[in-house]
């Protein structure tokens, strides 16, 4: 599992997003990872050493000649860590690294590292784009290294263009992939997330609390995993995931499209989404407006989703499916496993602290055809990697 103790050489070179990576650093190591720093001479003309080893509580290396006694520091330093990142890269250091070139201590430990390695280039877009840094960068990916992409923006140099040190949120996916084993690689995995929303008229809608989070963290955790993933999410407060293929949607029939279509040639679905069970009769064209009276509401049924994936599974396919109860929760629970023909329901009761729908928590428990199964309270991010590992146990014992 990705997380815990797990260590991590971030090299930082000098470029003005160098700054980004000091919070970048504090993020990390509130996380428990072990951070390690290498800064280039430039590296340390835009962030300090003593800003960084007040977060990381380790010496920041500069010198590759500064080795205490019996020491080779560039070598001992990598020699058990899990990734190398260069963060951000600039268009000399990668020059360097393409090219074996071990002139200063991050270039000398980049080379002696046989970790996975993680560039994040930032630079002027002009440099990034060209053909040298083009061809460096080609290099690197052929040495085996990941490029997490620039953004396009305006740069500290006022061009506008590619060049933007990518999104810390970008570069930790990329570098959790990095770290992970990829069991999911060439599946499909298709996650569907958030809430529907029924629209009364066009102001108006009828919808539920789901915050997607649950379902943003296994489709995270199914591309650590090495899975082509597609997220087929409600409207909700969190960004699209980098990476994957985004889908959004809005209402339960707009959910039950999208699925169908995704659904086809997907070898795991797991359908976190809160769906509404009723949709307005009539969407009013125009907003309703208020009279004296009071207003009933005529609604119906929409179609079951899960209930539709289920018929139409092929062989092999695993489905997983949520059951968020209020009472009855097991009973209620392993109703919709047999009667929705899934491979598994993962259970949880709103009463429960630390179970729900805004929390970064839940308290889950699994059912299937073995068995009930109740896990203890975990972060949704490691519940996302619990229940794909219970997905792929399924699908490797059918095969
Ligand atoms: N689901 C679905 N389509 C619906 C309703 C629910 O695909 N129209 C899915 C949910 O995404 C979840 C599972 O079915 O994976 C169970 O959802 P839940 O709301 O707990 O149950 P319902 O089937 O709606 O039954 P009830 O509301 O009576 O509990």
């Amino acid at each position: 599992m990705i997380g815990l103790s797990k260590k991590i050489i971030i090299g930082i070179t000098g470029s003005i997003a160098a700054f980004k990576t000091i919070q970048f650093i504090s993020d990390l190591t509130k996380e428990d990872y072990e951070i390690e720093v290498i800064l280039t001479e430039a590296g340390s003309r835009f962030v300090t050493p003593v800003s960084i080893q007040a977060l990381t509580k380790k010496r920041v290396y500069i010198d590759v000649f500064d080795d205490d006694p019996g020491t080779i520091t560039h070598v001992d330093l990598v020699k058990d860590a899990d990734a190398f990142l260069v963060m951000p890269a600039s268009a000399t250091t990668i020059a360097k690294l393409a090219h074996g070139i071990a002139d200063n201590m991050l270039t000398a430990a980049y080379l002696a590292a046989t970790c996975p390695k993680v560039i994040a280039p930032a630079m002027n877009v002009h440099m990034f784009e060209n053909p040298v840094t083009q061809r460096n960068l080609k290099q690197l990916v052929d040495d085996g290294a990941l490029i997490v992409d620039p953004d396009v923006g305006l740069l500290a140099c006022g061009d506008v263009g590619k060049g933007k040190l990518a999104k810390a949120s970008d570069v930790k996916m990329i570098l959790e992939y990095a770290m992970s084993e990829h069991p999911l690689k060439g599946y499909k995995v298709v996650v569907s997330a958030g809430p529907t929303q029924e629209a009364i008229d066009p102001v108006r809608f009828i919808s539920n609390h789901s915050s997607g989070k649950m379902g943003y963290a296994i489709a995270k955790a199914a591309f650590t995993l090495g899975a082509d993933v597609t997220l087929v999410s409600g409207q909700v407060a969190l960004s699209p995931l980098p990476f994957i293929k985004n889908v959004s949607i809005t209402s339960a029939q707009d959910l039950y499209e999208a699925m169908i279509e995704e659904a086809q040639d997907a070898d795991f679905i797991i359908m976190s989404a809160a769906v509404a069970d009723y949709t307005p009769a009539t969407t009013a064209t125009e907003k309703i407006k208020k009279n004296d009276s009071d207003l009933t509401l005529s609604l119906k049924k929409t179609k079951d989703i899960l209930y539709e994936l289920g018929q139409k599974k092929p062989k092999g396919q695993i489905i997983c499916g949520f059951a968020m109860e209020t009472t009855d929760l097991i009973s209620n629970a392993t109703k919709k496993l047999t009667k929705k023909n899934a491979d598994l329901i993962i259970a949880n009761s709103l009463r429960t602290a630390g179970a729900g729908f805004k929390t970064d928590t839940n308290i889950v428990t699994i059912i299937d055809q073995d068995g009930i199964r109740p896990l203890e309270i975990m972060s949704k991010d490691e519940l996302g990697f619990v229940i794909l590992a219970e997905c792929l146990k399924k699908r490797e014992a059918q095969s």
